[in-house]
This record gives C-alpha cells, sequence and structure tokens, in this order.
C-alpha cells in the first residue's frame, strides 16, 4: 500500500478541529475497535488506581512563565544516545498492536519515519521485527522480553539487530503477567477465540473486520519460531513458560555484553535498580510504571523522576513514561528531570480511531503543544524547562 506523505498532510489538517487532543480521539477510538481489544488497551490492574494517579500527578506539576525575555525562538529537535530526533517523543512498545488495529506496527514504524521520531516495537507485537525494521527507516528501537534460555535471548537479539535496531529496550517491571480484571471479563485470550460473543463484537465493527480480513489473524509473529509450532497456543504457553522471573542484574550484564547497540532498561521506579544499571553500562533507563497495568501500589512514576534523575546524575540518559497525554506533559517530564518521554496509549488511540494518519496525527499534535506552551512559558529552549518549575520536586521517595 502506497501512503504519500502529501495525502496524508492533507488529511491531517482536518483533524485539527475535529480531533484537537489526544483525549478526543478515545471515544472514536472505543467505538471503532471491539470491546475486547479496547478493554486491553485502556485497563490497568487490580482497582485501576495508578492509570488515573499518573495523569492527575502530571497535571499537578506547575511552571511560572515570565514575559519579559521577548520572543522565543523555539527549536524542539533534541539529541539522545547519539542521535538527533525532531522532538524529544517516542512511540512506546505496546503488546499486540496489530490486534488493537490490524498492521498497526507498520503503522507506526512509517510515522517514526516520517516524523524522526523513535519507534519502539514490543516482543509481543503481532509483526515480528524483520518486516517492521525497514519501515522505520533507522528510528526503530526493540523492547525485549527476556526469555529464561539465554540462547534464545542472544537469537532475538541477533534478528532485531540484523532488521535494522540499533536501540534495544529491555522492559524490567514485568516479572509475571499482571491481573487485569477488565482485560478476562471481556474474554481477551490469544489465540483470539472465535465464540458466539466474540464474532457479535467483530460484527459491531466491521471496518476492523474488514482490515482484519486483508491483515489476517493476530498473530505473534517474532515469538512463532521459538514455540514448537507456530500455532498461537503454543506461542501463548512460550510465553507462559519462558518470560517469567527471569531478569536480574546477571542476565542484564549478559545482555550488555551481546548487544552492540544502545541499550535501554524499562521500568525503572527505584534509585538502587537505576544506579546499579549505571554501573553495568547501560546507556539509558525509563522511568515507568508500566501506564498503571502491572501494580497497582506503585507511586505515580512522575514522582520518583526527580530523585531517580538526581541520582543518576547523567551518567545515562533518563526517559520517562506513563500518563503522557499532550505536549505540556511532555515539558514537564523535561523540567522534573527527564531527557526523552516515551508515549503508550495516546499514539495507539490515534491509530485505532484514524488508521494510518492517527500517529501522524497525534506526533503534530503534541508537537503544536509544546512548542506553543513552550513560548506561553517565554523559554527559548528545552533545557530552561526546570528553571520554571513553581517549587521544589517531590521527593517523598526513595527512587
Ligand atoms: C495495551 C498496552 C500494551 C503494552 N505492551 C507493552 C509491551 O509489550 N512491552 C512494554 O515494555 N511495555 C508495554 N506497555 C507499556 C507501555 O510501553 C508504556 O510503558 C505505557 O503505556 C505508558 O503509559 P501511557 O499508556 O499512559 O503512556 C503496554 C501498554 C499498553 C497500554
Amino acid at each position: 500500500m502506497q501512503h504519500q506523505y502529501g495525502t496524508i498532510v492533507a488529511t491531517l489538517s482536518r483533524y485539527y478541529n475535529a480531533y484537537p487532543s489526544v483525549a478526543d480521539l478515545m471515544e472514536p477510538a472505543r467505538r471503532r475497535i471491539p470491546f475486547f481489544a479496547w478493554e486491553y488497551l485502556d485497563s490497568g490492574t487490580g482497582a485501576e488506581r495508578l492509570p488515573a494517579h499518573n495523569l492527575q500527578r502530571l497535571q499537578e506539576v506547575e511552571m511560572v512563565p515570565q514575559f519579559m525575555g521577548g520572543a522565543s525562538n523555539i527549536n524542539l529537535e533534541t539529541r539522545l544516545m547519539g542521535e538527533t530526533y525532531a522532538m524529544p517523543i517516542a512511540i512506546g512498545p505496546i503488546g499486540m498492536t496489530g490486534m488493537i488495529w490490524p498492521g498497526g506496527e507498520h503503522i507506526l514504524a512509517r510515522t517514526a519515519a516520517r516524523q524522526n521520531i523513535p519507534y519502539c516495537l514490543s516482543t509481543v507485537a503481532c509483526e515480528a521485527p524483520e518486516s517492521v525494521g525497514p519501515l522505520c527507516e533507522g528510528k526503530g528501537w526493540f523492547q525485549l522480553y527476556v526469555p529464561a534460555d539465554q540462547k534464545i535471548c542472544a537469537d532475538m537479539m541477533q534478528r532485531a539487530w540484523d532488521s535494522g535496531f540499533r536501540t534495544l529496550m529491555v522492559t524490567a517491571d514485568v516479572p509475571v503477567p499482571s491481573t487485569r480484571e477488565r482485560q478476562r471479563k471481556a474474554g481477551l485470550k490469544m489465540p483470539l477465540e472465535v465464540d458466539y460473543k466474540t464474532l457479535l463484537r467483530v460484527a459491531a465493527r466491521p471496518t476492523w473486520a474488514l482490515a482484519t480480513l486483508r491483515y489476517g489473524k493476530p498473530r505473534l509473529r517474532m515469538l512463532e519460531k521459538y514455540a514448537e509450532s507456530g500455532d498461537l497456543k503454543e506461542v501463548s504457553s512460550f510465553l507462559g513458560r519462558q518470560l517469567s522471573e527471569v531478569l536480574n542484574l546477571d542476565y542484564m550484564k549478559f545482555i550488555r555484553e551481546q548487544w552492540k547497540g544502545k541499550l535501554v532498561v524499562k521500568g525503572i521506579l527505584h534509585e538502587e535498580d537505576a544506579k546499579s544499571l549505571v554501573k553495568i553500562g547501560v546507556d539509558g533507563i525509563v522511568i515507568s510504571n508500566h501506564g498503571g497495568r502491572q501494580f497497582d501500589g506503585a507511586p505515580a512514576a512522575i514522582d520518583v523522576l526527580p530523585a531517580i534523575s538526581k541520582a543518576v546524575n547523567k551518567k545515562c540518559a533518563v526517559l520517562y513514561d506513563s500518563g503522557i497525554r499532550t505536549g505540556l506533559d511532555v515539558l514537564r517530564a523535561l523540567a522534573l528531570g527527564a531527557d526523552f518521554v516515551l508515549l503508550g496509549r495516546a499514539f495507539i488511540y490515534g491509530i485505532a480511531a484514524l488508521g494510518e494518519e492517527g500517529g501522524d496525527h497525534v506526533a503534530g499534535l503534541l508537537k503544536e503543544d509544546m512548542a506553543n506552551n513552550l513560548k506561553q512559558l517565554g523559554v527559548q529552549g528545552l533545557d530552561e524547562l526546570p528553571g520554571c518549575l513553581s517549587q521544589k520536586p517531590n521527593s517523598n521517595y526513595p527512587g
């Protein structure tokens, strides 16, 4: 399928009035995808206190504008781990993106290439690194859930490298799968069970159903090679056997020795973890509570960012995610010590609502909101943001 950038730009201008914020994309997304896919995308774990808490605590971060410095000449370009990106945001890893919107991984890879921002492909994506890597045009990062078998791990890393991924992001905060009560109630299983209820839910979403017919039933293509057969039931049982309670510092040292590119660890909430990772030579960490999907008793990720950023003391890059929905949220995270920000659900709301142009629309909204709010603040560049905070960051947490 050819996607001309000119056509996309023309379509995008229409969306600015119809969907002027990421929040405006949620309801159209919910209405376009089946109930089980929405519940998978939107849910947290347990009582679901944390997803809302992430958003709330971000909104409470205040910055004070100054007006006497005159016009500001805003440049959002950001250098991170030796690369220059158009702005300080990346599309974060989302498992089974292609189940939420058919071909979603390919769409987001193209978005990243067009926007000059990174796209991080998940281990449990519907598309394999071999088909996604080339579409990223050098902007691809690969997210790794480490398997118990280190030979499989080495093979996964080699496949990611051979597909053009040069940044590896190891996710630390999924020691075991979490309970996702809404997901369970919605009957989400891999492979999708073709029962009466599922069929009714799919029939109620004809655009999704047709797109799925075109792309084929969702599969976990990266992992098929390692299951006894390519059958999805086998792949799911591989996930259960291999991907639980495996990661520790020794395993991270093994990965550091094997991986020649940039290495980032995602899901860090404690200062001591951050310090140990710096010692073994990681290039970056992501402060994140997985968007509130793993442990509902965790602090809002934004609350631990300042202390961890201080502890790391520029010895590696500090990335942030969890709860980012606007350009202003990105600026808040940068003000509190992040070098770069990832967004999870926001880009997926975009493609679920709008398909091919959805990722570009979200990127455009964030860019506009960042540029506008930097001018509201009266700063000349992103590095001036910490000086705008209205009060000292919360440091009640150990990290
Ligand atoms: C539906 C869904 C699937 C996810 N899958 C993965 C994954 O496969 N690997 C991973 O490291 N993080 C995964 N995450 C976590 C995101 O990468 C990110 O940390 C989180 O979404 C950030 O919060 P936000 O959605 O509020 O931006 C997933 C999140 C969601 C919502």
